[in-house]
């Protein structure tokens, strides 16, 4: 006989074993009545996703190997970011024309539990994490936690005419 999950004599996991679900279903069930803030790493921290190839040469996907690209800004793919204050997520990392125009990129994961879940922000000019609210300067370091670690920051390269961003390890 199944009793009711509310029952005293059995827990919840219990109850759903008794229905023949797998852990992998019992994990899913678990994290859809917890809310988002147990399951939030596993279910934002996706893949690197393939950044659009026109305007774009060399890896961008740490998987890959090396961070070493080419972006060609007058492509309708990245040229937004020509204009300052905005910032692109390509592949493993995340490019921003800061203040001043000065480019930066840095890691796209956070490194405090590596959501895909940060953005920039000009006004403060620094990156924030919407996960869990860290805030990092622009140099990768840390401005406010639970962060504890430094992004790491990739050499940012534009060309004299301002058309072409390299990127490097
Ligand atoms: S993952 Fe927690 S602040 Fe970014």
């Amino acid at each position: 006989m199944i009793k009711n999950p509310t029952d005293n004599n059995i827990n919840r996991g219990e109850f759903l074993r008794s229905l023949g679900m797998s852990s992998a279903a019992l994990m899913a069930f678990y994290c859809m009545g917890t809310g988002l803030t147990a399951c939030s790493k596993s279910d934002s921290s996706t893949p690197t996703p393939t950044p659009p190839a026109a305007g774009l040469t060399g890896n961008a996907d740490t998987a890959a190997g090396a961070i070493n690209f080419t972006i060609d800004l007058t492509n309708s793919n990245y040229s937004s970011l020509k204009t300052v204050g905005n910032f692109m997520k390509i592949g493993s990392v995340l490019v921003a024309n800061t203040t001043g125009g000065k480019y930066v990129t840095i890691q796209r994961l956070c490194t405090h539990e590596a959501n895909d879940a940060v953005s920039y922000g000009l006004s403060a000019n620094k990156f924030t994490c919407s996960a869990h609210g860290s805030v990092f300067n622009v140099d990768g370091t840390v401005s406010v936690g639970p962060a504890t670690t430094a992004m790491k920051l990739y050499k940012s390269t534009i060309s004299t005419d301002g058309n072409t961003l390299t990127v490097t390890a």
